[in-house]
């Protein structure tokens, strides 16, 4: 982004307030987690839109699930304004520069991260400012932007190992950069925000990177680029809105609406999709088994499993599920039959899903137009755009600001 397009204040505020309006009067259709209900959730307010949805085949599942087009015009009957949404949750694609780097740059880090890193970094408007790099890990990016541009950086990191490997790589590759070990919710982290600096944060989670914005609007920071993530991860359960605009505005959200956005996993392998249906179908056909038992017709959340016991029988994960939850544990059980009424809850659940497919970016949206809403309300103009193509990582969304 050598020129960044800002937005326009009213344009911003009014793409806010249409997508907030239509998420919330479609709410019914996405604001619900399909793996408590024993029924689509729509059976009775949209019987015709079930029956459709009852009638696909797996095959013909998996194609609405890449092919958002025919996934708006089978839906639009029962969602009008589903091209609507659709539309508001576009963004343009930014252009990235091309970095001039010395060869091995790369060393020790994956080849998609690696790719992440290029394009965000390519992505930041140019400059010769000192640049602040959030939650910085090992301090990849900030390395790419010393040896890149010759530019003073300053890496924060909480975690201490990352620190001295991220001393270590830049000692190796002669650049100038600090490491700051330190917590970025701490009035020590903010200190380190300037007007005269850029603070940029790649992939900082959920309130990592909304602490960064709070900390640049009351030190004043001159420059700021976030790409966000992990919109879940925040302190509390309610999601608390940044911005006035959305302060005042209809939806409410709280921590697993907030995982919606993610759920669209671009880089799991075949083994892993194979081991995550096992794993669903036996959670499912567990939590059938469990409202029998307990006579408690209410999901009961399971923790995480080990992935080695999806190798073994449903009986066996039972008797884990069981233990767990301190259930009498099953000597034998049916499995036919609880294996079965899982699958039922399963294909319901994969219909539901594939519903709230349509919300999941107008949502990530929203959240992304609050972030941008409260750092214009804080006295900055706002560029927002894509700094790579989904399949690198569906987290590609760049917000960048700059005090006007
Ligand atoms: C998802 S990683 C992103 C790392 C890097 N920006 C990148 O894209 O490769 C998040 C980083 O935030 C760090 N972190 C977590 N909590 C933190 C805190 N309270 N203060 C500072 N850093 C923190 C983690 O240790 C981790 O290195």
């Amino acid at each position: 982004m050598s020129d960044p397009k800002f937005i326009e204040p009213e344009q911003l505020e009014r793409w806010f307030q249409r997508l907030d309006q239509l998420l919330f009067h479609y709410r019914a259709f996405w604001q619900l987690q399909p793996f408590h209900c024993c029924e689509m959730a729509w059976r009775d307010s949209h019987p015709q839109l079930c029956e459709l949805l009852d009638a696909l085949t797996d095959e013909e599942i998996l194609e609405l699930e890449t092919d958002h087009i025919a996934l708006i015009n089978l839906l639009s009957p029962w969602l009008e304004d589903a091209k609507a949404l659709a539309e508001l949750a576009e963004l343009p694609a930014l252009e990235a520069r091309e970095l001039t780097l010395p060869p091995r740059t790369d060393y020790g880090i994956p080849g998609r991260k690696w790719q992440q890193i290029l394009a965000f970094a390519g992505t930041v408007p140019q400059s010769q400012k000192p640049l602040l790099e959030w939650c910085a890990g090992k301090g990849h990016l900030g390395r790419v932007f010393a040896l890149a541009d010759q530019r003073s950086i300053t890496s924060l990191e909480w975690q201490q190992s990352l620190c001295k490997d991220g001393e270590e790589l830049a000692k190796r590759a002669h650049v100038d950069m600090q490491f700051v070990h330190c917590d970025a919710f701490s009035p020590q982290a903010a200190g380190y925000i300037a007007s005269d600096n850029h603070a940029v944060a790649l992939h900082a989670c959920g309130d990592l990177h909304t602490s960064l914005m709070r900390h640049w609007s009351l030190q004043q920071g001159g420059r700021i680029s976030v790409s966000p993530c992990c919109y879940h991860k925040l302190q509390g359960e309610a999601y608390q809105p940044m911005s006035i605009s959305a302060q005042q505005g209809q939806l409410r959200l709280n921590k697993s609406d907030l995982k919606l956005p993610l759920q669209e996993t671009v880089t799991a392998g075949a083994g892993v999709q194979r081991h995550r249906q096992t794993e669903l179908l036996w959670r499912m056909a567990f939590d059938e088994w469990q409202r029998d038992v307990r006579g408690v017709d209410e999901y009961l959340p399971v923790p995480n499993v080990r992935k080695s016991l999806l190798t073994e029988s449903f009986t066996e994960f039972v008797r884990w599920a069981a233990e767990c939850k301190q259930l009498p544990v099953p000597t034998t059980l049916e499995e036919d039959r609880w294996l079965a009424l899982g699958q039922q809850r399963l294909e319901n659940v994969k219909r539901m899903e594939l519903v709230m497919h349509l919300f999941r970016r107008p949502l990530e949206l929203w959240l992304v137009l609050d972030r941008a809403l409260y750092l214009q309300e804080q006295g900055a103009r706002v560029a927002l755009g894509e700094f790579c193509e989904k399949h690198l990582t569906p987290r590609n969304i760049f917000i960048h600001a700059e005090r006007i």
